[in-house]
């Protein structure tokens, strides 16, 4: 059945099938030394996996990751990604290839590049993020297996480029399961692909891994100096290493030495009078900069606090109210995948139209674009991994599944002054194992950041005679009690006003989710459901209705614009979008919007 030269392939396979390691996420890898891989990638669509699987459904040494080519007229490969197709990356399938609009499985993807691999350098291979099981290979040996569709992750393939031209083929796979995070179900386009940039990292052989710099709690409104944490690693267990942190603009330069981990950690301080801190009127940043002997890093971070003080939330000490709106990760026009500054700063640009200094980037973690440019143009934010409604509690690998997730959204944001809110969950039933895996999702988050805040979307637990009731065990275990619900839509149409609210716990409230659909243009009465009034309507009720919630500092309405969902089926009206969207999925604005603009410019 296989001929000699599929033996040859196979006995090469083998030895080389070595995996590479996968190397602790770098940190702020867009002010590194990169080349892009972004742009046009072969394709291959693979329904039944025949480019991983044999018949028998063993991986086969024969895949497509060997980018095979017939050697002698009689040889037989039937692929060949140079005679395929191909789409952008990042990017992803389903609004590229109309075939694809609704397909969840498997497809490769091929990209050839040059390299002139130096033994004084290190070459990382990063993707921002592959939507959802990503296996690797780079000229023909598996260099890893990713899951997880929204963080990012990154190779050492040094040892396995080739002077001249480099083949990497990536498979993606984002068939829903019911161990996975999210798991089967959710209310979002499950977008297959390479959604994120992917690029080579040059880097020297012990370079600096990651850093985290934040302003301390401690030193009040009043202080005269301000505290400030910074903690440097490097990639190697070098101890005796110089790590020097310099803030020109603070006249801050810190020669330290590493110990016997490769890391660095100090506290020092600066007069408070010379630290403008950062906040949404004054999105101030400052360039900061670590240098070792072999490496360089720079980033533009700011500084604030956030805590809470009872039911306030205090920004730099001060109450704030947190003017929000929710947002997925979606182009503003026609769908698909948003994946750049410019698609970013669309979405932020209509949240600050709505006067928003807070936006919830709903369900899982946005791309790194996303969030710095939020940062420039001074929106806070409440960021979230993928627990969404019933995950497999009791399941030890969804556990490692979505820990990970946690600690990649943390690692990579970390410095990112607008970020307020670890988010680690939304809608989740209660049982003990959820309450058992969450409280340690919750204490997971505050051992790798003790400056944000903790919270997640719970839901209303209990609703009789106008009296809602929240009672969530996590109570405990987050800092700020937020929950969704949507009275006016899924109950209680018209009875917002007699609404009375009961959130017995000594902790600030944020109302993470309410709204109601509406198709864009489609007018009548207050009461006829998917009209711009009843929408219109319903955010009058309810902003009234929030007025009255003690504890409020905040809310992100669902949502900013009409998304794309597959269960979302009405024929004219949803047409597999949710059209929950104060604007509409080409950007127009429904009546709702100016009742949320109006009501924060009251706030
Ligand atoms: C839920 C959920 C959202 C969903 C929304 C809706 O609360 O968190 O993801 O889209 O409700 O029903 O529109």
């Amino acid at each position: 059945m296989k001929t000699r030269l599929t033996i040859l392939l196979c006995v090469a396979a083998f030895a080389l099938s070595v995996q590479a390691k996968e190397v602790p996420l770098l940190g702020n890898v867009m002010a590194r030394e990169t080349m892009s891989l972004n742009g046009e990638w072969n394709y291959i669509v693979d329904v039944q996996e025949e480019g991983y699987y044999d018949y028998r459904m063993n991986p086969t040494r024969w895949g497509f990751f060997q980018n095979a080519k017939p050697q002698r007229p009689e040889d037989l490969i039937e692929y060949d990604f140079d005679k395929a197709p191909k789409m952008k990356v990042p990017g992803d399938w389903n609004t590229q290839d109309d075939r694809l609009f609704f397909y969840e499985g498997t497809v490769w993807f091929k990209k050839s590049f040059q390299a002139t691999p130096s033994a004084e350098t290190r070459t990382l291979l990063y993707f921002g993020a592959v939507n959802y099981d990503c296996r690797v290979w780079v000229n023909t040996r598996e260099v890893g297996h990713h899951i997880g569709g929204f963080t990012p992750f990154n190779y050492d393939i040094s040892d396995y480029l080739k002077d001249g031209e480099n083949v990497v083929i990536v498979k993606v796979d984002n068939k829903r399961k019911a161990e996975a995070v999210p798991t089967q179900i959710f209310d979002w386009w499950n977008y297959g692909g390479i959604t994120r940039d992917v690029m080579l990292v040059k880097v020297p052989k012990t370079y600096i891994e990651n850093f985290k710099l934040q302003l301390e709690k401690q030193s009040g409104p009043k202080a005269k100096k301000r505290e400030i944490s910074f903690k440097a690693w490097l990639s190697e267990k070098a101890a005796g290493q110089t790590v020097t942190l310099s803030i020109p603009e603070l006249k801050v330069k810190l020669p330290l030495t590493t110990d016997a981990e490769g890391q660095v950690s100090t506290t020092f301080s600066v007069p408070a009078k010379m630290l403008q801190l950062w906040s949404p009127g004054n999105p101030k940043r400052y360039q900061v900069e670590l240098s070792t002997t072999g490496d360089f890093l720079a980033d533009s971070i700011g500084f604030r606090t956030i805590e809470t003080r009872g039911k306030q939330i205090l920004l730099n000490g001060q109450p704030i109210f947190l003017k929000g709106i929710s947002i997925h990760e979606e182009k503003a026009h026609g769908g698909g995948r948003a994946n750049s500054t410019a698609d970013a700063h669309e979405l932020l640009s209509w949240a600050q139209e709505l006067g928003c200094n807070f936006v919830r980037l709903a369900h899982y973690p946005h791309n790194e674009y996303a969030v710095r440019e939020a940062e420039r143009m001074g929106i806070l934010v409440w960021s979230e991994i993928p627990c969404y409604w019933t995950i497999a509690w009791t399941n030890p690998d969804t556990y490692a599944n979505a820990e990970r997730q946690l600690n990649d959204m943390i690692r990579r944001d970390q410095n990112r002054a607008n970020i307020i809110i670890w988010s680690i969950a939304n809608e989740t039933p209660h049982s003990p194992q959820r309450d058992q895996f969450l409280g340690r999702l919750a204490q997971y988050a505050r051992s790798l950041d003790q400056s944000r805040l903790i919270s997640m979307a719970m839901e209303v637990t209990g609703a009789s005679n106008y009296k809602n009731r929240l009672h969530d065990n996590m109570h405990e275990y987050v800092d700020v009690v937020s929950f969704n619900q949507y009275i006016g839509w899924y109950r209680d149409v018209n009875d917002a006003p007699k609404m009375e609210w009961e959130v017995p716990y000594d902790k600030p409230v944020i109302v993470s989710e309410f709204g109601g659909g509406a198709r864009y243009g489609y007018h009548g009465a207050k009461n006829q459901r998917w009209t711009e009034e009843f929408q219109e309507n319903l955010y009058i009720e309810n902003t009234a209705m929030l007025d009255k919630i003690e504890g409020l500092c905040g809310t992100t309405p669902w949502i900013l614009k009409d998304f794309r969902s597959p269960r979302r089926v009405l024929n004219g009206i949803q047409d597999y979008y949710n059209r929950k969207g104060l604007f509409s999925d080409n950007g127009e604005k429904k009546k709702a919007f100016y009742v949320l603009r109006d009501w924060y410019t009251k706030k």
